[in-house]
């Protein structure tokens, strides 16, 4: 039977050549305690390549532990690169950054490609604007760890059966981080890929865009809006239509002719400005940024070695090459004679980047990245998904340089994981529907879980028009978000809180007064997430990682370790175990049925301040400690307070108080218990308010 014989050998043979290689390890050790680092054959562990992610490249320090458990297996397939964890079914996964879909990401699959997503329609929303190659996974018992792939390359990120990476590119280093819980987890990723700096304080108010506020007058208008219904903002938005022709760093002559003067009218009521540049620029002869451009050849080049060429707003554009440090030092020069102007942010938007009428909508995974200070010139698909943060890099170090006493503000679309440090961002072009209005939840607290805690999305949705009732309700939990931002497409309805009348207008600012009455609790958990890396927004199961019932909870949600915000419509969510107290902050917030409910945890001590319009006015330290004592009469609870502005508090300008109450014959007693830093105590008492279970607290509003 010969001919069969060879039919047997030939079928046995077949699905071995498809299958992928296996890759063998060439080193594993510990690169810190408790985190493994795994490198594959192919690699030198002497001379890794450059990490896209993490701070400092990583190194042995120490043989791998017998018993270490989480150990991947790489393997190869064609140009394809794979390290895959099997895992115990019973473990739940979270993080892999922006993403559309459940909070708990078992059984999810996502491509990682930066990817300019209008609707989140493109691949059903499997791919979005930014890229994480990074999996938290939580066991049963509440211990947890965390999968870091290090690798730029075009990629798979696969939670089907285990966890599977795979990129379109060579061996890369995986590490592993095993800890005890998964806020543990989260440090450790902060120590390896960085942390947000402490924004300004003003940054963390309300902030109101549209796609575009032009002219100045219009600008104008809604500041007065703001002022004159007494609806609390921080800060206008300047999308594209302010430029000249979409010329990035131009004013259009006409709709802005004075932007200084029109900056300073804004500052003058309070406001901050946030003006919007992006990376495409106009491929014109004689425009300037061009022409400066070209002195040092400064763009993305395509196979053939020319510029790469693509349409983006102000039509035919060239795109900077970030990799190259000599570029971004040009860039950030730009940035200069732009902030003179008085702007107070910048925003990075279309940094995938983004290009029209292209097959995938950016550059071609062919196209040329020159790289330099210690970056290898690498193809497109290796620095697609680096594009925008090394444009947030070069734009942030721009405005330091030109304003090296305030701390820059920016916004990108496009990040990769430990981008946080150069930037905030948002996640892109939602919609006015009910499904991202829910999900606005779990993509907030999922890239928290992937070490960027300062995000949010845009509140009452992008893309298409709101209704007053949805705009109602997601400001209502919005509100609570670490970046609160209402921003509208241009052909989608108005979306200001005043647009939907006068109830949809009252319940966006009783929203509004009560985040501006949470800002000394807010700024205290801005600082904590810039000295830990843990997230300002937070899932449920941080507060009790072993608890079952809070694993896949993606409506309610913390705002730092002792705020539950359960929004209107999800009343019957769980809680974390303890007792939490309902709290009223503002007249009117229990009457109205769409506002979040609010809970403090016992044994917390919230510290609040008055309501305000801006942070302009809004005193330093807290005006009202709200104490809600366990059972024992304690509680703890801390305020951080400094100047809201510049980088005095790194030489200690910065008052850190942990206040502890205690009941003292029958008398609640609260004192500072401990106090870091130099920065004199607020002239102003605080009063305190007891939160008591069961009291109506619609007779005593803290005040
Ligand atoms: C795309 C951004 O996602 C959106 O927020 C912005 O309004 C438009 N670009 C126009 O600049």
């Amino acid at each position: 039977m010969p001919f069969l014989r060879a039919l047997f050998l030939v079928l046995a043979v077949l699905p071995l050549a498809a299958r992928p290689r296996p890759l063998p390890l060439k080193a594993a050790g510990l690169a810190a305690p408790g985190v493994a680092l795994f490198v594959p054959q192919g690699l030198d562990p002497a001379a890794l390549p450059p990490s896209p992610a993490l701070v400092a490249q990583p190194a042995f320090q120490a043989p791998l532990p017998h018993a270490w458990r989480l150990r991947p297996a790489f393997s190869q397939d064609g140009d394809r690169t794979t390290a895959r964890f099997r895992l115990p079914a019973d473990v739940d996964l979270y993080g892999t950054g922006e993403v559309t879909g459940p909070l708990r990401r078992n059984g999810t699959r996502i491509e990682l490609w930066n990817t300019d997503n209008y609707g989140y329609g493109k691949a059903g929303g499997r791919r979005l604007y930014q890229s994480h190659p990074w999996v938290l996974g939580l066991r049963r018992d509440g211990t947890a760890f965390g999968l870091l792939f290090d690798s730029s390359w075009k990629a798979d990120l696969d939670c089907r059966d285990g966890v599977a990476f795979t990129c379109r590119g060579p061996a890369f280093p995986v590490l592993v981080i095993e800890r005890a819980s998964p806020a543990a987890v989260l440090r450790t990723l902060g120590d390896l890929t960085g942390r947000m700096d402490l924004p300004p304080r003003w940054a963390l108010g309300y902030q109101q865009s549209r796609y575009s506020y032009a002219p100045g007058a219009r600008v104008r208008e809604i500041a007065a809006a703001f002022r004159a219904r007494r609806i609390p903002c921080d800060v206008l938005w300047l999308d594209i239509d302010y430029m000249d022709g979409y010329r990035i760093f131009t004013f259009d002559p006409k709709g802005f002719p004075d932007p200084a003067g029109l900056n300073a009218e804004l500052h003058a009521q309070g406001f901050r400005t946030v003006w919007m540049i992006d990376p495409g620029v106009k491929a014109e002869a004689g425009f300037a940024v061009r022409r400066s451009g070209d002195a040092l050849d400064a763009w993305v080049k395509d196979a053939s070695g020319a510029p790469c060429v693509g349409e983006v707003w102000p039509g035919d554009c060239v795109f900077p090459d970030f990799t190259r440090p000599e570029v971004r030092a040009w860039w950030a020069g730009l940035y200069g004679p732009f902030l003179a102007q008085g702007a107070d942010g910048i925003w990075n938007d279309m940094n995938e980047p983004a290009v029209f009428g292209t097959p995938d909508g950016t550059l071609p995974e062919d196209s040329r990245h020159g790289g330099g200070g210690g970056l290898p010139p690498g193809p497109h698909l290796r620095y697609h998904n680096l594009y925008g943060t090394l444009m947030a890099r070069a734009t942030r170090e721009g405005m330091l340089a030109a304003r090296p006493g305030l701390r820059p503000f920016l916004l990108t679309r496009a990040g990769f994981l430990g981008s946080q440090r150069y930037a905030a961002t948002w996640t892109g072009d939602n919609t006015s529907t009910e499904r991202d209005l829910r999900q606005a939840i779990p993509m907030t607290l999922n890239l928290g879980l992937s070490g960027q805690p300062f995000n949010g999305p845009d509140l009452g949705g992008y893309a298409g028009d709101a209704t007053g009732e949805l705009w109602a309700r997601w400001c209502a939990f919005g509100a609570f978000f670490p970046f609160a931002r209402g921003h509208a497409a241009k052909n989608a309805n108005a979306k200001e809180p005043w647009a939907f009348g006068p109830e949809v207008e009252r319940t966006c600012r009783i929203a509004l007064q009560r985040r501006y009455r949470l800002l000394p609790y807010l700024y205290t958990c801005f600082r904590e997430a810039a000295e830990t890396g843990l997230p300002v927004l937070r899932p449920l199961f941080l507060a009790d990682p072993a608890d079952p019932a809070l694993r896949q909870e993606a409506r309610a949600f913390l705002l730092g370790p002792d705020l539950l915000v359960v929004p209107a419509w999800a009343a019957d969510a769980p809680r974390p175990r303890g007792r939490w107290l309902p709290l009223s902050l503002v007249e009117g917030d229990l009457d109205d049925p769409l506002q979040a409910r609010l809970y403090l945890r016992e044994g917390a001590i919230l510290p609040l301040g008055p309501v305000v319009e801006t942070t302009a006015q809004a005193p330093e330290g807290a005006t009202t400690l709200a104490v809600a004592p366990d059972a024992a009469g304690h509680a703890e609870g801390r305020l951080y307070h400094d100047a809201g502005e510049g980088f005095a508090y790194r030489a200690g300008d910065y008052r850190l108080v942990t206040y502890r109450a205690s009941r003292v014959d029958g008398t609640l007693q609260v004192r500072e218990a401990r106090v870091e830093g130099r920065r004199p105590a607020p002239p102003q008492p605080w009063t305190l308010l007891e939160l008591r279970a069961g009291a109506d607290l619609r007779s005593a509003p803290p005040r």
